[in-house]
């Protein structure tokens, strides 16, 4: 009786939701954030946190710290939660970028900006870069470069197609594919969407998945 409920329940979810997929095995996924927003502290810290953990051996995690950030004609940029926003975002890629290559440490760094006291956002402070062990003057450097180099040319462009799309923040997108609904279903049951996902190869040995 128990397992016909749940094979009903599957092939519904199923019916519901378009399938996550993982490619060669593993699975990309990309968050867009913005420092100020709610919604990327609940999904950071309630769901990407916590797949991570589980399965991180399968997984590519990438961020792009852009939100709704529009670049003024005058080389200024405006945020959806103002200029502390701003501040964070841009602080948020500089730090992302010396980490790059160091996925544990780029989602070590996301979980200490995204917890309380939120400090890039709320006190404008490099607590949680010190605490990636990177050198802080570096970092104030790339914070204080102008507007419109590099690393925020590429995260505009990295925005602008899951932005327009999705038009949420976070914007979740799996493996460099755009898709609202999975988008949707990863902000209350990414862990085990990646499980069923992964438990599709079995070359991952992964198993006992829960909806
Ligand atoms: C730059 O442009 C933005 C948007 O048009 C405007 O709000 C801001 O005041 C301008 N800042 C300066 C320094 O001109």
């Amino acid at each position: 009786m128990a397992v016909t409920y749940s094979l009903l329940l599957l092939s519904l979810l199923a019916l519901a939701n378009a399938q996550l997929e993982a490619v060669n095995g593993r699975i990309k996924i990309t968050t867009g954030t913005t420092s100020g927003c709610g919604d990327t502290v609940n999904f950071i810290t309630n769901q990407l946190s916590d797949a991570y953990e589980e399965y991180k051996e399968f997984l590519d995690i990438e961020f792009v710290p852009w939100g709704r950030t529009v670049q003024n004609a005058n080389g200024t940029q405006t945020c959806q939660f103002g200029p502390n926003d701003c501040f964070a975002n841009r602080l948020h890629r500089c730090v992302l970028d010396q980490l790059k290559g160091n996925q544990q440490a780029q989602m070590d760094y996301m979980r200490c900006e995204f917890s309380t006291p939120y400090p890039s956002y709320l006190q404008r402070s490099y607590e949680c870069a010190a605490a990636a062990g990177l050198n802080l003057v570096t970092i104030d450097i790339c914070v204080a470069t102008p507007v419109g180099d590099h690393l925020d040319a590429a995260a505009q462009a990295a925005a602008a197609e899951p932005m327009a799309t999705i038009d949420f923040v976070p914007s979740i997108v799996f493996n460099d594919q755009i898709d609202v609904d999975l988008h949707t279903a990863a902000r209350s049951r990414l862990k085990s969407m990646i499980c069923f996902a992964l438990a599709d190869v079995p070359e991952t040995g992964v198993t006992n998945c829960q909806i």
